[in-house]
């Protein structure tokens, strides 16, 4: 069975342009090889790239039992540990994912609405006036703070800055693009990367292990934090998580939730501040919404106009360029027949840029999303299926309260006409040089 042409063994530059350069390395395999490819990632099943929405619908529509995810995101057990959702399959994957997905529920939202602009608030304070700095990294440090409380439970005081400062550091070192590759993962001493990021695991591990027991100790009665409902969630026999389980749930969540958010978060103010027309037009919607009362998280959750803004954003700049399954069987998928082994990969970025589902694709338009609803296999920055992104409300609306009150307390501008491109941070794609802006007006704090 052949499979499609593409590159099946990539060249030591055309790994490079993967690593640092994926869009426009993906967008000329498509132009060369056309909407269905292979490509060939050392240490992974071959890919072979869908770009057709049918095609993609087929993926998602697919079994758990019959393709899986966890082969594909085999790169990234080192660093969320072997009982990660993200690396689970089959009826493991699906047990999992069953005791994870109650406190994720869309209404749940409003419990971690007032933390996430509190959070805000307290970041917008600590910005200069009038001098330029990279917007990226306030971002990343309000969605780990917004992590520390509503996933963690973990209110401001020791523990919260102890373990806040190790995940940082952790993070900064495990987002070098190279580490996601197995080979360099080598313990060759302290100074080594690998190295270097193990020790830092090992601490962050007896912190995070710490958290559990602490918490388990206390009790969750009235607490409405993800840990303590993962610590009372119960499967139909009673069986509730064990302490390792746990602990990489909570890594999991950390990583997939941390990194993502904030630098969608960065992207969205690229756009917004590069285009007056899209700011004024935020800015009227904020300015009706204030005119009915308080901008409360109910209020800034129903804003059309932010939603489509936030859409649009995940659209253009997915934070990841595709999303993997590895066929378990013989399978005809995309009118081709595709042994065992090999795996689909629906991809984010080139679907998202196909004129026939999204008119001149590469203009920032957020009324698209309010002219039309998008399928499943269409847009889809949260992949799809049985493995669908188990934060995607949580990010929504957690975008939306810090868009909304940002762009409700300050006057911001890009500080530099330099373009802004997508430049690579282990699994992200983040804008360069942290996007930096400068503040030129802030008003105090609104009340609610
Ligand atoms: C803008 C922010 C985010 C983006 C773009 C994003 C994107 C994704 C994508 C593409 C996947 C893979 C889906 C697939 O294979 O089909 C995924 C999985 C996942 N995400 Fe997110 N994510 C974001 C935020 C979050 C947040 C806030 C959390 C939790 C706090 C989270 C937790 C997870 C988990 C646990 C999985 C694994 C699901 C599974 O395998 O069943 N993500 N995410």
């Amino acid at each position: 069975m052949a499979l499609p042409p593409g590159p099946q063994a990539l060249s030591p530059m055309d790994l490079w342009r993967w690593l640092w350069q994926p869009f426009p390395f993906l967008e000329g395999l498509r132009a060369r090889h056309g909407e269905t490819f292979t490509l060939g990632i050392p240490g992974m099943p071959p890919l072979v790239v869908l770009t057709n929405a049918e095609h993609i619908r087929e993926v998602f529509a697919g079994s758990g039992d019959d393709l899986h995810a966890g082969s594909v995101a085999v790169a990234l057990r080192p660093f969320l540990g072997a009982r990660s959702l993200l690396l689970l399959d089959g009826p493991e994957h699906l047990h999992m994912r069953r005791l994870m997905l109650p406190p994720f529920h869309g209404e749940r939202m409003q419990a971690y609405g007032r933390d996430m602009i509190a959070i805000t608030h307290e970041a917008i304070d600590a910005w200069p006036v009038g001098e330029a700095f990279p917007i990226h990294r306030t971002m990343q440090r309000i969605t780990l703070d917004v992590i520390l409380r509503t996933v963690f439970g973990l209110d401001d005081g020791d523990a919260h800055a102890r373990i806040g400062g190790l995940l940082e550091q952790l993070l900064d070192v495990a987002t070098w693009p190279p580490l996601l590759m197995p080979f360099m993962q080598h313990d060759l001493g302290r100074w080594s990367p690998w190295g270097r990021y193990q020790r830092l695991a090992d601490e962050a591990n007896r912190a995070l292990l710490d958290i559990v027991q602490r918490r388990r100790a206390q009790g969750t009665a009235g607490r409405v934090d993800i840990l303590s409902m993962l610590l009372d969630a119960r499967d139909e026999q009673g069986d509730g998580l064990g302490e390792e389980d746990l602990r990489d749930q909570l890594v999991t969540l950390l990583v997939a939730g941390h990194e993502t958010t904030a630098t969608s978060l960065a992207w969205t103010f690229q756009f917004v501040l590069a285009r007056p027309d899209v700011r004024a037009r935020l800015g009227a919607e904020l300015d009706a919404a204030r005119a009915q009362g308080a901008l409360t998280p109910e209020r800034i959750a129903k804003l059309d106009y932010l939603d489509g803004v936030i859409r649009e954003t995940l659209r253009l700049r997915p934070v990841i360029p595709l999303v993997g399954r590895e066929l378990m069987r013989p399978m005809r998928i995309a009118n081709l027949d595709l042994p065992a082994g090999v795996a689909v990969a629906p991809s984010i970025y080139l679907a998202h840029r196909n004129p026939e589902v999204f008119p001149d694709p590469d203009r920032f338009d957020p009324e698209r999303f309010l002219r039309r609803r998008y399928a499943a296999s269409e847009w889809f920055p949260f992949g799809g299926g049985i493995r669908r992104c188990i934060g995607m409300a949580f990010a929504l609306y957690e975008m939306k309260m810090v868009l909304a009150t940002v762009l409700a307390r300050v006057d911001l501008r890009a500080a530099s006409q330099k373009p802004v491109v997508p430049v690579r941070r282990a699994i992200t794609l983040s804008p360069s040089e942290g996007m930096p802006v400068v503040v030129t007006s802030r008003w105090p704090r609104f009340v609610d």
